[in-house]
C-alpha cells in the first residue's frame, strides 16, 4: 500500500536546491533530501518543506492539494499542516517531516528536520473516558494526548482488540494481501507511553449521567467527562440456519479473521447484500481463489447509494473477476454447507458472508436519557444533551449545515468527529474554544483494481450529470437535487475529488457545477 512517492525524484533538495523562480505561487515541487521524498510548496514568498509520502497508506501528496496552510492526500483526504507536518485531518494520525527551508540569492535549500513545539499540557478536566475503541474512540484519545491532556485517559472497549484499521477487515486484510502487523493502529508501547488505559473486552452496561460513572463488568468507572463512540452492530438476518457456524458477520478483525480461517479450507463462499461491505468482501475472497456468489434482493448493486450506472460498472468489475450475482433474490434458508434462495434454486456454500447492513449501537445512551433520535443528537460541537457528555463517529446524529440532519457511517468522519469531541472537550475546560464539526462526508471503497471515493451525502436527487466515461472507469460524477450539488462520486479522478471536498466546505456551488457539468 505504499506509493512511488517512496522512491526518490527530482532535484536534490539538500545539495543542489532548486530555484525559488521555477516554483510558481500555490505549486508543489517533488525532489529528495537524501533518500527522503520531499515537496516544496510555495505560497508567496514562502517556502514550505515536508515528506511526500501520506503516513495513512503511503499517498503522494504531490498530487495533493494545497489550500491555504494545508496539502491533502489524493487517496483518502488526510490533511497536513505544510508549518509543522501535523497530521490536522484523519485518516492520518500521525505527522509527516517536516523541513527547514533557507534562501541564498533565488536559490532554496532544504536544510534539517524540524521538531514539533511541545503542546502546553493540561489536567483540564481530570478525567476522560472514552467508550469504544474503533474510529472515533481512538482519535479521540488520541488527540487527546496530542494537545496536552496530562489527566487520566481510560478507553473501555468491548473488543478483544485493541483499535485497529476497520476498513482493512474486508479488504486488503481479508484478501491476504495486508499482513497482520498492518491492522493495529498502534502497537502495545504507544498506549503505555501515553498511559492510556485500554481495557478490550469491556463492555460498557450503564451510564449514570448524574453521578458521572459507567458500568462495566469488572466495576464502576467515574469520569468528569465521558465520550461516547460505540459504533453500530452488523444485522443478522432472521433466516433459518443464520446462527449456524459458517455463516458470519464483518464488523471486527475477528469476524475478518473467522471468515479467513473458513475460507482457508473452503471452496466456495456466498455473500448475502451487495452492500460495500458484502461487495469488499467478495471481492477479497475471490481474490483467495473462492468461488463467489452474491445474493441481494435489489436488481442493481449500490444503486441506492450511487445510482443504477454507477452500481453497473462496480457488478460488472465484480463480473469480470467472476464473481456471479444472484439479484432480485434472498436467501430463504441456509443448511451446513448450503444457501437456499426464495426461489427454491440451492447451492453449495462452505462459507456464507452477511453484508446486509448494521445498527448503530444506541442503548447505552437511550437508557441513561440521553436524547436519542435515530442517533444519539449532538449539538454543532458534538456534545450530546447531558454536558459532559459527547459522541461521535456512527452513533452521532448531527445537524450538518450543507446536509441538514445526518448520521454517516464513514472511518473518516468518526476519526474526525473524535478529533473533534477531543479538541472540544479540552475547550470546554479553557483551553482554546469550541470548534463546530463541519466536515464534509468522505468516504471510498475499492472493488479489485477500481477504487471509488465519494464525498458529500446524498440521500435523493434528480440527476447524477457525468463528465468522463463510466465504462473506462474514469469519471467524476456529479448528485444534484434542485440544482444543488449534494455529493460527487469519482473513479481514477483522485483531484476532482479533492476540489470537490474543498467547494462543499466552502459552500461553492459554482465550482461543484464546473466538476461534473449538465449536459
Ligand atoms: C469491514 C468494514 C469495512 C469498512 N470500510 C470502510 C471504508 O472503506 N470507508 C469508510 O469510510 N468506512 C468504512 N467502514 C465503516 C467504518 O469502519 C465505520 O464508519 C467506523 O468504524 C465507525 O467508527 P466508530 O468509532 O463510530 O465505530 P467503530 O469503529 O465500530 O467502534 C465502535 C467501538 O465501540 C465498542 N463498543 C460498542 N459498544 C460498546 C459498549 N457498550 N461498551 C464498550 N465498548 C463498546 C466496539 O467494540 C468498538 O470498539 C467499514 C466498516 C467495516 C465493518
Ligand atoms: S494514503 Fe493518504 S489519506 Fe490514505
Amino acid at each position: 500500500m505504499s506509493s512511488d512517492a517512496n522512491k526518490v525524484s527530482g532535484p536534490d533538495l539538500e545539495k543542489e536546491g532548486v530555484a525559488a523562480g521555477s516554483i510558481a505561487d500555490g505549486a508543489v515541487l517533488l525532489g529528495h533530501v537524501m533518500s527522503e521524498a520531499v515537496l516544496v510548496v510555495r505560497q508567496g514568498e514562502r517556502f514550505h518543506a515536508v515528506g511526500a509520502t501520506c503516513s495513512h497508506y503511503g499517498g503522494p501528496l504531490a498530487e495533493g492539494l494545497v489550500e491555504g496552510d494545508t496539502i491533502r492526500c489524493p487517496w483518502h483526504h488526510a490533511c497536513f499542516d505544510l508549518r509543522s507536518g501535523e497530521a490536522v485531518g484523519a485518516p492520518a494520525l500521525a505527522p509527516i517531516a517536516c523541513y527547514e527551508v533557507t534562501r541564498s540569492g533565488d536559490r532554496l535549500f532544504v536544510i534539517g528536520r524540524k521538531t514539533a513545539p511541545a503542546a502546553r499540557t493540561t489536567s483540564e478536566p481530570a478525567s476522560v473516558v472514552v467508550v469504544g475503541g474503533g474510529a472515533a474512540g481512538f482519535a479521540a484519545a488520541e488527540m487527546l494526548r496530542r494537545r496536552g491532556f496530562a489527566g487520566s485517559l481510560t478507553m473501555l472497549s468491548a473488543d478483544s482488540s485493541a483499535p485497529y484499521d476497520r476498513p482493512n477487515a474486508s479488504k486488503d486484510y481479508l484478501s491476504g494481501g495486508a499482513p497482520e502487523e498492518w491492522m493495529p493502529l498502534r502497537g502495545d508501547d504507544w498506549y503505555v507511553e501515553r498511559k492510556i488505559d485500554v481495557r478490550l473486552g469491556a463492555r460498557v452496561t450503564a451510564i449514570d449521567v448524574a453521578g458521572k460513572r459507567v458500568r462495566t463488568g469488572g466495576g464502576d468507572v467515574a469520569y468528569d467527562a465521558l465520550v461516547l463512540a460505540t459504533g453500530a452492530e452488523p444485522i443478522r438476518l432472521p433466516v433459518p440456519g443464520a446462527d449456524l457456524p459458517h455463516v458470519h458477520v464483518l464488523r471486527s478483525l475477528a469476524d475478518s479473521r473467522a471468515i479467513i480461517e473458513q475460507a482457508r479450507s473452503g471452496r466456495r463462499a456466498v455473500v448475502v447484500g451487495a452492500s460495500f461491505i458484502g461487495l469488499e468482501a467478495a471481492a477479497s475472497l475471490r481474490k483467495r481463489g473462492l468461488e463467489v456468489h452474491v445474493v441481494a434482493p435489489e436488481t442493481r448493486p449500490l444503486a441506492r447509494v450511487l445510482g443504477e450506472a454507477i452500481g453497473g460498472v462496480i457488478q460488472k468489475a465484480h463480473e469480470a473477476e467472476g464473481v456471479v450475482f444472484h439479484l432480485g433474490r434472498k436467501p430463504a434458508a441456509i443448511d451446513p454447507g448450503a444457501v437456499v434462495l426464495d426461489d427454491g434454486t440451492r447451492f453449495d456454500a462452505d462459507v456464507v458472508v452477511m453484508g446486509v447492513g448494521v445498527r448503530p449501537n444506541l442503548a447505552l445512551a437511550e437508557a441513561a436519557g440521553l436524547k436519542v433520535d435515530r442517533g444519539v443528537v449532538v449539538d454543532a460541537n458534538l456534545r450530546t444533551s447531558a454536558p459532559d457528555v459527547w459522541a461521535a463517529g456512527d452513533i452521532a446524529r448531527w445537524e450538518h449545515r450543507r446536509f441538514g440532519s445526518v448520521r454517516i457511517e464513514h472511518w473518516v468522519v468518526a476519526e474526525r468527529q473524535g478529533q473533534t469531541v477531543a479538541n472540544n472537550v479540552l475547550a470546554s475546560r479553557g483551553s482554546g474554544s469550541l470548534a463546530p464539526f463541519e466536515a464534509v462526508p468522505f468516504f471510498w471503497s475499492n472493488h479489485f483494481d477500481v477504487g471509488l471515493n465519494y464525498v458529500g451525502h446524498a440521500e435523493a436527487w434528480d440527476s447524477i450529470d457525468v463528465d468522463g466515461d463510466l465504462e473506462a472507469r474514469d469519471f467524476t460524477a456529479a448528485f444534484r437535487k434542485q440544482g444543488r450539488t449534494l455529493a460527487v462520486a469519482t473513479m481514477g479522478r483522485d483531484g476532482a475529488s479533492l476540489e470537490a471536498e474543498l467547494a462543499m466546505e466552502r459552500d461553492d456551488e459554482a465550482a461543484l457545477q464546473r466538476l461534473a457539468a449538465k449536459k
